[in-house]
């Protein structure tokens, strides 16, 4: 059997992608195994999941390192020691240097709670509500410089009802994000989508 690509996700909060992640990748068969996962604040709730499912966690503090740039080359090097092959953003809520965005072009991934191009950016389901979106959903999208920009893998949507406040509407959209995200890593680890220039290809 091909060796599983070794995967690192980024979060910042609680973590309920990265446990999704988590839990496909401890299924039977699944491509692609969860190595670390990294956390910008030391009291992300997600920590506490994955040490609990014997994964190992970093707490790499921004507000330790004087630069973007600094931050970024710590994550680097703690990539590159655990020869990481993807990594997966999952409320990761820091904004990545070009350079290293550009180091992973093609090998990494974020999931974002709309149908982009559609509401990039900060509460979109208070957003799609007060434009009195139909539907709205999330995507699965390669990371490029240009935030919520990156080429599309995999969306998912779901109806907006009467009678949806935020929380409603983020719960039927969360459910769909948790579905979709582990699909998409399993496409990238089987090389069944990957990155030429802006387009995504797909095979098999
Ligand atoms: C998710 O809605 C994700 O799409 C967005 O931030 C939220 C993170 O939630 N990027 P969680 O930490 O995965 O529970």
């Amino acid at each position: 059997m091909r060796k599983r690509k070794s995967v690192a996700i980024l979060i910042s909060g609680r973590g309920s992608n990265m446990a999704a992640l988590i839990d496909a990748a401890n299924r039977y068969g699944f491509p692609a195994e969860i190595t670390l996962v990294i956390s910008n604040r030391p009291d992300a709730k997600g920590l506490a999941f994955a040490a609990a499912n014997g994964i190992a966690t970093v707490v790499l503090d921004h507000k330790l390192f004087d630069s973007r740039e600094k931050f970024d080359e710590a994550l680097q090097k703690m990539l590159e020691a655990l020869r990481i092959d993807i990594v997966c953003l999952a409320g990761f809520m820091r904004i990545l240097s070009d350079g290293f965005v550009e180091k992973w072009r093609g090998r990494m991934i974020n999931i974002h709670p709309s149908l982009l191009p559609e509401f990039k950016g900060l509460d979109t389901h208070a957003r799609a509500l007060a434009a009195g979106a139909k539907k709205h959903g999330c995507t699965v999208h390669f990371v490029v410089p240009e935030l919520d920009a990156g080429p599309v893998i995999l969306q998912a949507e779901v109806p907006v009802e009467a009678g949806d406040d935020e929380a409603k509407l983020g719960a039927r959209v969360l459910q769909q994000e948790h579905r979709i995200y582990p699909i998409a890593l399993r496409m990238l680890a089987t090389d069944e989508v990957r990155l030429e220039g802006d387009r995504v290809v797909r095979s098999g």
